[in-house]
């Protein structure tokens, strides 16, 4: 029952799937395999569906043109000259845009360019090749065939080469009288296709080896070459081939043609002392060119006509005994030369006409040489002879030192990216031109000739300082020469750049660095100072490439910081380690300030203490004025010239014995010392000459008069001249100081010499007086 039920629905689908099929949709043929630039035609049975029909090449619509309505179910596309190596073409209807069907069209070509070589050794043929060229994209493998007119298949591979060493084949095709004609088949798996025929005469295919010994023999202006041919017949020509080995371009070769029966070429000039390559090839009458034989590398010989000697000096600063040395350089004669040339200076005082032939000679080595001069005007021959014969000649001006010559000044130098230029100023007008010379070791010179007043010396040494010199040629004789200041070729950031010190304070830091370089040429542009401190943004500072040091501003205290220094130069740039330094906590100028205040508070108040103190304890040991001690004596008017008798001692007191000149004199001690303070205003205490007397009649008014009080705790006494007081004097009973008494005693004098009008008279004792007899 439902196996009935399934077979009917399983019958009903068929029988849809058939009528399905009757209306089917496709594009024929099927995979089209065609050849380039052949004409295809397609058909689309379009029954499956209505609308409009189109065609597609590689999803862009085909112009309607090419296609045709052959009945109601079937349309036609033809393409011709179809180029493109596949595509893929599809039959569409507009109705629902739906794809009826697609083939992909694959197309290849047939063989092309076909070249046939037969290899022909001392007369006999031993291969027969032929190659062609055969543009396929596909991978699939392509079997070729050569297929002879005569002789069928000769040839079979793979490849777009065929080669033949067939005996039999080789033989039959190298006397083959006739042009023979050939033709290659490719062949796949799904196609076929043959090249066009290619004719040939043999004799026109034949290649023969390269000449395998080949002679080449330098002469001093030439090269002679010989080979061997390998001719059938002596009937074969031939090519020399030649170039420079430093230029091997095309444009440099240069050939020669040997006709028949000439196994042998001479070149024509070459230069003096260069490689060349040579190599020879022949051909067998029209045949192909056999490959060149192997190169060969000549150098060759010096000619003497080529050599251009010039010769030129650089004069040094006047050395030891008077003389100079000259550096002679020379050019002309090839470094490259292998021939031994002797080189002679020979010295001739310019103006020397003498032929006594006492002339100085020095042999110099290839390329420079150094001779002493005097200091007179010399002339120097360079003579370069090879085996004794005279090759070539050369002479150049020494002048004298104290010669009046122009010269050169004003040299400016520049130097960029190892380029120096020079450039100078000359006023002389009759200087044709200038030699530049210019060194960096001293050893090795360099020079070249300009007419103006400029050069531009290249090929220098990296980072050497060069000595640049100029000297003006004229007429027949050369100048002075001018030396420019030391420049280098170029600079270089040193090597090593380090910090050297750190100075910290608390908001900044003074930082130092220095650099080391190997080099004396090193510079640096700018420096790039980075500092940073943990968790923070780093920050920089630039500085001129002529600065050691730079501050650090707004640090924050008590941090620890790193610091780097970059320098930078022209060619890069080199770095520092990373250095530390800790920020102080407080300015380091606020505590220096504060303990220097406070050191001199200190001092002050310990010296305010100790005056005090001194003060204080002179207050308590001051005598006070005791009229029972005090001595009594009349005064006398001023009209009474004698000092005698001007005061009346107490007798009796002899320790308080007030001193009165005659009390002085008695005891063999001078009047009046004189002091050297001169003043008695002169609160230092005076150095006082006590051999001096002052004559009493010149200072009549000095003498003390009518009172002397002695008052005041601070040790000042007052005269008081108003009072009629008898008293003239009141000493300490005990003195303070051993020396107080001749103190207060010159005090007393000084008081005398003072001419005064004044009735008052103040003397002040102040405690550093006193500190100062101490
Ligand atoms: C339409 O043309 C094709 C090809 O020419 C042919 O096979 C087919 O039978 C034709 N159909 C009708 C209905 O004529
Ligand atoms: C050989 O072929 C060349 C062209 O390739 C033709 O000029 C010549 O006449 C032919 N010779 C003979 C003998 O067929
Ligand atoms: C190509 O040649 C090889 C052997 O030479 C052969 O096995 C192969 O079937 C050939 N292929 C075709 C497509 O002819
Ligand atoms: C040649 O020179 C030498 C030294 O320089 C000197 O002694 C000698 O007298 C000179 N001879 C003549 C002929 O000038
Ligand atoms: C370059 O010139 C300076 C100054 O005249 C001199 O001291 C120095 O020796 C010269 N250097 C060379 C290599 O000649
Ligand atoms: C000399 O200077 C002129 C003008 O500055 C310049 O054109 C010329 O190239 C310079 N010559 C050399 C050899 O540097
Ligand atoms: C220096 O710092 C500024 C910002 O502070 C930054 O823009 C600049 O790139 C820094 N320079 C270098 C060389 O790092």
């Amino acid at each position: 029952m439902y196996i009935s039920l399934v077979s009917v629905m399983m019958i009903a689908t068929l029988s849809v799937c058939k009528g399905h099929h009757e209306k089917n949709c496709n594009v024929f043929p099927k995979d089209l395999h065609i050849e380039v630039g052949s004409s295809v035609e397609l058909v689309c049975q379009t029954s499956c569906s209505n609308g409009k029909f189109f065609w597609t090449l590689n999803n862009k619509n085909i112009s309607e043109s090419l296609s045709k309505t052959i009945n109601s179910t079937h349309i036609a596309l033809s393409l011709r000259n179809f180029t493109q190596s596949s595509a893929t073409v599809e039959c569409r209807s507009s109705y629902t845009d739906q794809i009826l069907g697609g083939i992909i069209i694959k197309t290849f070509s047939k063989p092309e360019n076909i070249a046939c070589v037969l290899h022909v050794n001392d007369g006999w043929p031993h291969d027969f090749t032929c190659t062609w060229n055969h543009h396929m994209n596909s991978s699939q493998t392509i079997n070729y065939t050569i297929l002879h007119d005569s002789l069928n298949e000769i040839c079979k591979s793979q490849v777009p080469k065929c080669a033949s060493k067939d005996w039999n084949t080789v033989n039959s095709i190298f006397s083959h009288i006739s042009n023979s004609t050939i033709i290659v088949r490719a062949k796949t798996a799904v196609w076929e296709v043959y090249s066009d025929p290619y004719t040939f005469n043999s004799l026109h295919i034949v290649k023969i080896s390269p000449p395998t010994w080949t002679v080449i023999t330098p002469s001093s202006d030439h090269l002679y070459v010989e080979w061997n041919p390998h001719c059938i017949q002596n009937n074969c020509h031939c090519q020399v081939k030649y170039y420079k080995t430093s230029s091997s371009n095309d444009k440099a070769t240069k050939y020669l043609s040997r006709r028949p029966s000439h196994f042998s070429a001479t070149t024509e000039d070459l230069e003096s002392c260069i490689k060349y390559n040579i190599s020879v090839r022949c051909a067998f009458n029209e045949a192909l060119w056999s490959n060149w034989s192997q190169e060969i590398t000549v150098l060759t010989k010096l000619n003497k006509r080529h050599i251009r000697l010039r010769l030129w000096r650089n004069v040094a600063k006047q050395g030891k005994n008077g003389k100079r040395n000259i550096h002679l350089m020379w050019k002309g004669i090839p470094s490259t030369c292998e021939e031994v040339l002797n080189y002679t200076i020979k010295q001739i005082p310019y103006g020397d006409n003498t032929t006594t032939g006492n002339y100085t000679y020095t042999s110099c080595g290839s390329s420079s040489c150094d001779v002493d001069v005097g200091q007179n005007t010399q002339k120097l021959y360079l003579i370069v002879s090879i085996n004794d014969a005279l090759l070539a000649e050369d002479s150049v001006y020494v002048p004298a030192v104290a010669q009046s010559l122009p010269q050169v000044f004003s040299i400016q130098t520049t130097t960029h990216e190892g380029v120096i230029q020079v450039s100078w100023n000359a006023s002389e007008k009759t200087i044709s031109s200038y030699i530049i010379d210019w060194t960096h070791d001293g050893n090795q010179y360099y020079w070249k000739e300009t007419t103006s007043t400029n050069a531009t010396l290249f090929g220098l040494l990296h980072r050497k300082p060069y000595n640049i010199t100029v000297t003006p040629l004229f007429n027949d004789s050369t100048g002075h020469g001018s030396q420019a200041n030391q420049i280098c070729s170029s600079i270089a950031v040193p090597e090593s750049v380090s910090v050297r010190d750190v100075e910290v304070n608390d908001r900044s830091a003074f930082m130092k660095w220095e650099t080391k370089s190997q080099d004396t040429c090193s510079g640096v542009i700018t420096y790039v100072i980075y500092y940073e401190t943990q968790g923070r943004p780093q920050f920089n500072v630039t500085v001129n490439g002529n600065e050691d040091g730079v501050w650090l501003k707004d640090l924050k205290p008590n941090i620890q910081y790193s610091v780097i220094v970059e320098a930078r130069g022209y060619n890069g740039t080199s770095m520092s380690k990373k250095t530390f330094f800790t920020t102080n906590k407080f300015d380091s100028k606020l505590i220096q300030t504060l303990s220097v205040c406070g050191g001199f508070l200190v001092i002050l108040v310990l010296s305010l203490g100790l005056t005090c103190a001194i003060q204080w304890k002179k207050f308590n040991e001051k005598p006070v004025p005791n009229p029972r001690l005090s001595s009594v004596a009349k005064w006398l008017s001023q009209s009474h010239q004698k000092m005698e008798g001007f005061f009346q001692p107490i007798t009796d007191q002899t320790e308080n014995q007030v001193i009165t000149d005659e009390t002085q004199r008695e005891q063999g001690a001078p009047l009046n010392p004189v002091c050297n303070g001169d003043k008695a205003r002169n609160k230092k205490l005076m150095v006082c000459d006590p051999s001096i007397s002052p004559s009493p009649e010149s200072e009549p008014d000095e003498r003390f008069s009518e009172s002397q009080v002695l008052s005041s705790p601070e040790g000042s006494m007052v005269f008081s001249s108003s009072q009629s007081s008898p008293y003239r004097s009141q000493d300490s009973v005990e003195p303070l100081l051993p020396r107080v008494e001749e103190t207060s005693k010159s005090d007393l004098e000084s008081k005398k010499q003072e001419k005064t009008t004044q009735k008052s008279v103040y003397v002040s004792l102040n405690m550093f007086e006193q500190s100062d007899v101490r």
